[in-house]
């Protein structure tokens, strides 16, 4: 509703202004007309009172003139009488405006000096504008929801189905065992086996599973006992890089599963029940594939090869891809459309080897939580505040070829190329740290080298090394990586630092992935060609 004032008084100066009810040439066109708003008692006392503002003078209910002793007057608080009316009121009352009970006194009263008002009611207009907002934002925030709220249906169809299909093979299996004729009873942890469990705990070799196409990166998603295996298509036919699924539980072969059309630089596992594989590719996507149905889910593109990836680990719903410029772009699976943010460091254009996300620890040296890079040319870690990103660069030298941060203890393991200061390949065990710096609880972000590790002296590829915890003390950490010069996995205690076991292999190792399922512990190496398990003992 619009209700619309109009006082046009140009020719009142010629009518007897001392005459308090003289309308003049004052036209109105307005619903609620003085007389009009009279005689609707249904009304209410809001709009009443909103409507005698703008009509006329509330003290004696007659129009306001533009000349005269009842010309418009207002009162500091803004409410318009007629000018002898309002002087009486002020004079009698004592000093209230007759409106809002606000002080006043005579000489408050302005005259207020105007042709033509004109006023429209848009009251009604701006709530109507309020809750069209308000509806359009709730309509907004339901739409997403429906969105993931599908994905998760989608998801759960599929984790159904391969649980039905798994529960079918027990059970022709069990119904195999019941038929066979019962053999040799299970033979007894022997004597030998448990006197040798006490000595060295080391790993020990266990098989090896040949791969077709060149590998080149492991992977383990825990929720399903899955390692994962980069490698180029095996079918000429459909050329294309993915990954090769094994069950880590009978290191059985499973499928292969074609993601992108040029070499995965990164996989991370999103750790959640989902079984979500994030890939990073230098065919300039990030991509987002589901183990269970074993197709891509999303896609992410991006101006650059893409050569690192992680997820948010307190927020699923974000992702990380570290580009070859240097840059992270932060992605929104809500929005596949663009990226959320985009951090470039300042001056370095150095390609991304690796990213790992640091969730805040308050009770931790390093009480923030950000992103941890490794470069080829350093580390940087960037702080994740309430509201931005901020880049403190670490203080270690050389090219980074590897950098894992593990979670417990919230070290990180950076390994280094040899290079004209350094003879041999380095493996830094890093502590992380912060510290308040400023009045405006600003923190500085630095990490201390706690041991160095030293391998041989040439490292040509980008091989991933490994920080994480024993599997027969969970209170040490174990450090494993390759080793060109000697063709060999090394293992050391990060705890005491001492040099464990030398891991001999076939090839140059690529990368490393130590994984638990049923209480049995494992360490997986892959070569080019040869993915090798070894149990610890
Ligand atoms: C990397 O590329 C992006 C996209 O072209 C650009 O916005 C960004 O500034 C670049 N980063 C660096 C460190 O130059
Ligand atoms: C590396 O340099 C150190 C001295 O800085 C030397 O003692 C060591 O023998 C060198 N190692 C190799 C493999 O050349």
């Amino acid at each position: 509703m619009i209700s619309l004032l109009v006082l046009l008084a140009t020719t009142l100066a010629a009518a007897p202004a001392s005459m308090p009810g003289v309308h003049g040439h004052i036209t109105s066109y307005v619903r609620n007309s003085p007389a009009e708003f009279k005689t609707s008692p249904r009304r209410t006392a809001a709009k009443v009172e909103s409507d005698e503002d703008s009509d006329c003078c509330s003290i004696c209910f007659e129009a306001w003139t533009n000349s005269g002793n009842h010309r418009l007057a207002s009162l500091k608080c803004g409410h318009l009488f007629g000018q002898s009316c309002i002087e009486k009121w002020l004079k009698g009352q004592g000093g209230k405006c007759p409106q809002c009970n606000a002080k006043a006194k005579k000489g408050d009263i302005r005259v207020i000096f105007a042709k033509t008002v004109k006023m429209v009611d848009t009251t009604d207009r701006d709530r109507a504008v309020r809750e069209l907002e308000r509806e359009k934002q709730l309509r907004r925030k339901v739409e997403l929801e429906a969105a993931q709220t599908r994905l998760q249906y989608e998801l759960a169809l599929q984790e159904c189905n391969m649980i039905r299909t798994q529960l079918d093979r027990e059970r022709q299996r069990k119904a195999q065992a019941l038929t066979s004729v019962s053999g040799p009873s299970p033979s007894q942890p022997s004597c030998s086996q448990a006197s040798s469990s006490q000595q060295a705990r080391l790993y020990k070799f266990d098989s090896s599973i040949p791969l077709k196409g060149e590998s080149r990166l492991l992977g383990y998603d825990a929720q399903h006992g899955t390692l994962v295996v980069s490698q180029a298509s095996p079918n000429q036919l459909f050329p294309g890089f993915g990954v090769k699924k094994i069950s880590a539980m009978d290191l059985r072969s499973m499928q292969y599963v074609s993601v992108h059309s040029k070499a995965i630089r990164d996989i991370c596992f999103s750790g959640r029940v989902d079984g979500l594989m994030l890939t990073a590719s230098i065919d300039k996507t990030l991509k987002i594939t589901s183990l269970m149905s074993n197709t891509v889910v999303q896609t992410y593109h991006t101006p650059f090869p893409v050569w690192a990836c992680c997820w948010n680990q307190e927020d699923n719903n974000y992702v990380y891809a570290g580009l070859q410029n240097g840059s992270v772009l932060v992605f929104d699976q809500r929005d596949t459309t663009k990226h959320v943010e985009e951090l470039s460091p300042p001056r370095t254009r150095c390609p991304i080897v690796a990213i790992s996300y640091v969730p805040r620890d308050p009770s931790s040296s390093l009480r923030c939580g950000g992103l941890l890079l490794g470069t080829l040319r350093g580390g940087c870690f960037w702080e994740k505040t309430s509201t931005e990103y901020r880049p403190h660069p670490l203080p270690m030298e050389g090219s980074c070829t590897s950098l894992k941060f593990e979670h417990t203890t919230r070290h990180c393991l950076a390994s280094f190329r040899p290079d004209k200061n350094h003879n041999s390949t380095r493996h830094l065990l890093c502590e992380l740290e912060s510290r308040l710096v400023g009045e405006d609880g600003r923190n500085q972000c630095s990490c201390h080298v706690m041991h160095t590790f030293y391998g041989g002296s040439t490292q040509k590829l980008l091989t991933r090394s490994a920080l994480f915890t024993s599997p027969g003390d969970p209170g040490q950490i174990l450090v494993c990586a390759g080793d060109e010069a000697s063709t060999s996995a090394q293992l050391w205690s990060a705890s005491t630092a001492a040099w464990l076991q030398k891991i001999p292999t076939d090839g140059p190792v690529l990368d490393v992935c130590p994984f638990s399922i049923n209480s049995k512990h494992q360490l997986s190496v892959l070569t080019d060609k040869l993915l090798r398990i070894y149990s610890w003992t």
